[in-house]
């Protein structure tokens, strides 16, 4: 009985809404056109990590991502559009839009850093869902974690997690400047640049046979782990460093 008017709604429903969705896309003419246009781009079969053979620039890369972050891709966009151009095709073919809500750390939230997550994505588009990808975006994590940024700056600071806030929190310390600043803005700029060509540098050194992970959690985190993480209370995940944000007791 329930399914006999399941199938009378379904009758119901492609003579009435789909029949109206039809003439309306009739009458806008595009359909068939776009329903070639969506077969012809078809992209190749997935995984693509054969598909990355020669070495990124790493230079094109970090200059790349400065530039589409000032026109307007952000931070999460400009570093994924950056290093997809460079992995050339298919890689290129994806839509750089795919990262444009990293901006800000994720639509202004100040979350993960755009410039890591963009750089990530891309590692993650080579590599797949594979111990690879995870020991990439690992190690860029750490690096950005710990690392002066940006490079060869008059002001630089160290984030102590991926994330957006204290990244830029601990730049405005450091500079005395503000968050709004046209300063702060060239600053992610050049963080981006930096930052995605890390991500080119350790695709790189996996090309090559070459990665080997050097990121280590600092020991004090480390303790705190030991209990909250891996130990009995296990009422916690995660990598970042607890001292950033927690007093040790
Ligand atoms: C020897 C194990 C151990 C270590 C090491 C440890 N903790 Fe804890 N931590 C605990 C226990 C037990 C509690 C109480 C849990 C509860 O009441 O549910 C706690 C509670 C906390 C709390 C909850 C708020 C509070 O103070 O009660 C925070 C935050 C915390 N720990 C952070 C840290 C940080 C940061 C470190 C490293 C600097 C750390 N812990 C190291 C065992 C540990
Ligand atoms: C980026 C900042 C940040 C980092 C890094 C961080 N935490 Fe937290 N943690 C928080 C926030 C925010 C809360 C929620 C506090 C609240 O709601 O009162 C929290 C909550 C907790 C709590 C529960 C607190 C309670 O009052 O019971 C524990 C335990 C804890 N964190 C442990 C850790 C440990 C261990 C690490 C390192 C592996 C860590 N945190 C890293 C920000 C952080």
């Amino acid at each position: 009985m329930e399914e006999k008017n399941n199938k009378i709604s379904r009758k119901q429903f492609l003579t009435t809404v789909g029949g109206l969705a039809a003439g309306a896309v009739l009458a806008g003419s595009g359909l068939s056109l776009l329903d070639s246009e969506v077969k012809a781009e078809k992209l190749p079969e997935y995984p693509w990590t054969k598909y990355f053979a020669k070495k990124l620039n790493v230079e094109t890369v970090r200059k790349k991502a400065t530039q589409y972050y000032h026109e307007g891709n952000h931070c999460a966009e400009a570093s994924f559009r950056a290093l997809v151009e460079e992995l050339g095709a298919p890689f290129s073919n994806v839509p750089s839009q795919v990262l444009w809500f990293g901006a800000g750390g994720g639509a202004g939230w100040a979350t993960l850093c755009g410039a890591v997550n963009g750089g990530s994505a891309a590692i993650s588009l080579v590599y797949g869902r594979s111990k690879i990808t995870m020991a990439l975006v690992n190690e860029l994590f750490g690096w950005y974690s710990e690392t002066p940024l940006p490079l060869n700056s008059e002001v630089n600071s160290v984030a102590g997690t991926p994330l957006c806030h204290s990244s830029v929190s601990n730049w405005c310390e450091a500079s005395g400047l503000k968050a709004d600043s046209k300063k702060r803005s060239k600053r992610c700029g050049l963080l981006t640049g930096d930052t995605t060509a890390k991500a080119a540098e350790l695709l790189n050194a996996q090309l090559a046979g070459k990665f080997v992970a050097t990121y280590t959690i600092p020991k004090e985190a480390q303790e705190c782990m030991n209990c909250h993480v891996a130990g009995d209370l296990k009422d916690t995940r995660g990598k970042m460093d607890c001292l950033d944000c927690h007093e040790g007791h």
